[in-house]
């Protein structure tokens, strides 16, 4: 088969071009296209082929369904089967933003997406060129993030190149993400909601809007409350090593004795520390973090380096959402189960 030829859209050609995408993922084709949080691989819900092929193109095991990304809230209730009760403060506090919203679905939305659950994940994205291709496309986007499998969630058009150009006819290039990792997903379907994959919208902050408590999800890959927990995510395929900050000298050394070069992602101040190659996370504050982890570890990775060292960060609910998916990265290499 040909491979179609992948065609890069900047934000600024949006006026001339924005309809033609728009129409095309309305009638089945694929579009990556920039979030707040990550970029997406979008598919029209009602194109049964177009889902398909995102599971195919990305690697994605069929098990894992896929975020339904709306233009509105009211889009967002016509997929629903019942609105739980916070979903209306919760989307008034939080939507256009980085909050998935787990919710019973009706008939509308298909198997393929949902992966059979009998609940979908729906978010509406605060990025202007995303919000602009949904509303003239019309339609609810299945999107997941649009890397292979397994690999870091990309942040830029040019990652996204990197992994998908001759698989999908269009890249919209809206720019580096601003929030640089996925968004929360919290589950609304039970009467106690609780978050399956922390993210910049915090727990604290969803309790603050519903006025108790929000526990986080336990990952146990026997039962993963979220179909995703299961998988390794995020992962270079470089080794990763995560150190103390107070640790990094010895843990740099050690290191490159056992892996022949090491490649260190931290914060600027640590720059002059030995190491073959480094990548500066600016002024090391979470938001910094967030916006250059996936950038970085995948950067990092083509430099072929025997190692990569990156210190951990705590401190604040964004600081463990950054934990959540270092420690993912950096996980053992012997499991086997690939990743969305
Ligand atoms: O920020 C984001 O959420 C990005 C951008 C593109 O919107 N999307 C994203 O999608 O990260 P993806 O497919 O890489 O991750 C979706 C996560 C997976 O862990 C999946 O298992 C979970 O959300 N999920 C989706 N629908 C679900 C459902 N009905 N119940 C539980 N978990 C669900
Ligand atoms: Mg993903």
């Amino acid at each position: 088969m040909a491979r179609p030829f992948t065609r890069l859209v900047s934000f600024e050609e949006e006026n001339t071009l924005l309809r033609q995408v728009a129409k095309d993922l309305a009638r089945g084709s694929l579009v990556a296209f920039p979030t707040e949080t990550v970029y997406g691989l979008g598919a029209s819900i009602f194109r049964e082929a177009a889902l398909e092929r995102i599971f195919r193109v990305k690697g994605r095991p069929g098990d894992n369904p896929l975020i339904v990304h709306v233009c509105d809230p009211a889009q967002a209730r016509e997929l629903m089967a019942r609105i739980p009760p916070s979903f209306e403060e919760l989307v008034r506090r939080f939507w256009p933003g980085p909050l998935t919203l787990v919710v019973p679905r009706n008939a509308a939305v298909p198997d393929r997406v949902t992966a059979g659950l009998d609940t979908v994940g729906l978010r509406m994205p605060r990025h202007a060129f995303a919000l602009a291709l949904l509303r003239e496309a019309g339609i609810p986007v299945a999107a997941p993030s649009a890397n292979l499998s397994g690999r870091p969630s990309p942040t830029t058009a040019e990652e996204v190149w990197h992994d998908l150009a001759g698989r999908i006819p269009w890249i919209l290039d809206g720019g580096p993400c601003q929030v640089g990792i996925e968004s929360t997903v919290l589950d609304l379907s039970s009467s106690r909601p609780r978050v399956l994959r922390p993210g910049f919208v915090s727990a604290d902050d969803i309790a603050e809007v519903l006025g108790r408590p929000v526990p986080q999800a336990r990952s146990t890959s026997a039962r993963p409350a979220s179909p995703g927990m299961k998988y390794r995510h995020y992962a270079p395929s470089t080794p990763l090593v995560l150190s103390a900050s107070s640790r990094l000298r010895q843990v740099l050394a050690q290191t490159r004795e056992r892996a022949g070069s090491v490649g260190l992602i931290a914060p600027s101040i640590f720059e002059n520390l030995p190491a073959d190659g480094f990548w500066s996370l600016g002024e090391g504050t979470p938001v910094d973090y967030a916006r250059q982890l996936y950038a970085a570890l995948r950067g990092m990775d083509r430099r072929g380096f025997g190692a990569l060292v990156i210190p951990t960060i705590h401190g604040s609910p964004l600081a463990r959402a950054l934990m959540n998916r270092l420690s993912k990265a950096a996980a053992p290499f012997h499991r086997p189960s690939r990743s969305a």
